[in-house]
């Protein structure tokens, strides 16, 4: 068997694996992401469709990757070759690949932006402006388009040393450390945000749902936020959980992981909201609603100098685990499927990354030429793979798991060979075999229709 020709790379312990697995899915998602899709999607109705995406959908989902890739012992493409060989399965993978590929070509753009941010909360020129200037710095940044192109060069640059070192264990080290004092630091922004005047309002947007505001656009949005916040639905955690022991929970780590992903989503809300109608910022402001908003709270707070730094830092890393995450899927393809050596296949995927990011970092300058479809390249790569592809994967991976393996295999993983209770496994498993794969794809083709 070809697992047994060299040994494979694994987690090291249980914390190994939640660590990972949450260090790609908390990031940019979570912080930047989550707050525009929520406030282009009518505030506290995008937030029900949310959290209920996120139980009822996001557990099983996860599970169902972490369940093929510790039985399949492979990155995406191999697991479905292995488990359902001389069949059609294996494009699963091979769209994940891409997928995981497209993602990561605009992803690095908005993680160029944390360095530059960075680089301004330690020269200090936020302080003293007011909102309107900031906006117009903002807009004036995007507008010097290979300063985005070279911040995004060096994001990739970073994240390969760390993929080709394969010193991800390392980072998920500082990482563990790291994240609960980002959480920290939410939470001190956060009661910074409620406080501020005029904050009621933010908080009436993010909690008070408009019901008549869900449609078809909220539900498929609020489907592509959450399978892109928990990384789903392209095979992170089928790769990650082929390198998961056979001695850990997989249940448990699928729970802590969405709950850790959802806290941090939902202080970002907490944060966001209130201080941007305190500001006057429209929460359909896209992009600039949290690269300017965030600022402004800082100056507006005692220490606003050192916290700024320490915030954008962390924004940094954060980011950084969920990129190691998506060229890793690219990476691990390469190597184990085409056979080249680490050191190519990082090389290959990180160039082409940059090649097709020039278009994505460039699409968003004003007048700019890079449009598909009437959309700038950034927001149609954003949207083709956050509301098409994760969910058509989703539906692949659940109908894979739930017809094509089936219960009995799925028990015996989720139960480690019987050694775990696992009580809810009959439950995740119907959600699994029927009500996923249903849910997934009336939301998806109500979105197309719309
Ligand atoms: N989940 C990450 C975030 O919220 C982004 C990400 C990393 C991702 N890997 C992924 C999204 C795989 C979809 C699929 O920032």
């Amino acid at each position: 068997m070809a697992e047994q020709k060299k040994k494979r790379d694994g987690f090291g312990s249980k914390i190994g694996i939640i660590a990972a697995a949450a260090g790609s899915a908390i990031g940019l998602g979570n912080i930047y992401r989550f707050p525009c899709e929520l406030g282009n999607n009518g505030g506290a109705a995008f937030l029900l469709v949310y959290l209920a995406v996120v139980i009822f959908l996001g557990i099983p989902v996860m599970l169902s990757e972490l369940f093929i890739g510790r039985r399949s012992q492979s990155n995406s493409v191999g697991a479905f070759k292995k488990l359902a060989p001389k069949t059609a399965w294996p494009i699963v993978g091979y769209m994940g690949v891409l997928c995981g590929f497209l993602i990561f070509a605009f992803y690095s753009t908005v993680s160029g932006w944390t360095l530059e941010y960075i680089v301004k909360s330690v020269a200090n020129s936020f302080q003293g402006k007011d909102m309107a200037t900031l906006e117009s710095d903002f807009a004036a940044f995007h507008n010097m388009g290979w300063r985005n192109v070279i911040w995004q060069g060096v994001f990739i640059l970073l994240t390969g040393f760390v993929v080709f070192k394969g010193v991800q264990n390392g980072i998920e080290k500082y990482a563990k450390i790291l994240m609960p004092v980002l959480l920290v630091i939410l939470v001190i922004l956060g009661i910074r945000a409620v406080t501020l005047p005029g904050a009621k309002e933010g908080l009436a947007f993010l909690f008070k749902p408009d019901f008549s505001k869900i449609n078809a656009q909220v539900l498929i949005s609020a489907l592509g936020q959450g399978f892109f916040s928990l990384s789903l639905g392209m095979g992170v955690l089928i790769t990650y959980g082929s390198y998961v022991k056979k001695s850990d929970n997989l249940t448990s780590t699928a729970f802590s992981v969405v709950l850790a992903d959802t806290v941090i989503a939902l202080l970002a809300g907490i944060v966001i909201f209130p201080a941007a109608f305190s500001f006057g910022v429209n929460p359909q402001a896209g992009m600039g609603l949290v690269f300017n908003t965030i600022p402004m709270i800082f100056n507006q707070m005692a220490g606003g100098y050192v916290f700024c730094i320490i915030f954008f830092v962390l924004l940094a890393i954060a980011a950084l685990t969920s990129t190691i995450s998506l060229l890793e899927v690219v990476v691990a393809y390469i190597t184990e499927e085409l056979h080249l050596n680490r050191r190519w296949s990082t090389v290959i995927a990180c160039v082409g990354t940059m090649l097709l990011g020039c278009f994505v970092s460039l699409s968003l300058m004003e007048n700019t030429p890079f449009t598909i479809g009437g959309r700038t390249v950034f927001d149609a790569l954003d949207f083709i793979t956050a509301n098409v592809m994760l969910p058509l994967g989703g539906i692949f991976i659940v109908v894979f798991v739930g017809w094509r393996l089936g219960k009995t295999h799925f028990f015996e993983e989720v139960t480690n060979e019987g050694k775990l209770k696992s009580p809810l496994k009959t439950v995740i498993f119907f959600i699994i075999r029927y009500l996923a794969p249903l849910a997934v794809t009336v939301i998806f083709i109500s979105g197309l229709l719309k």
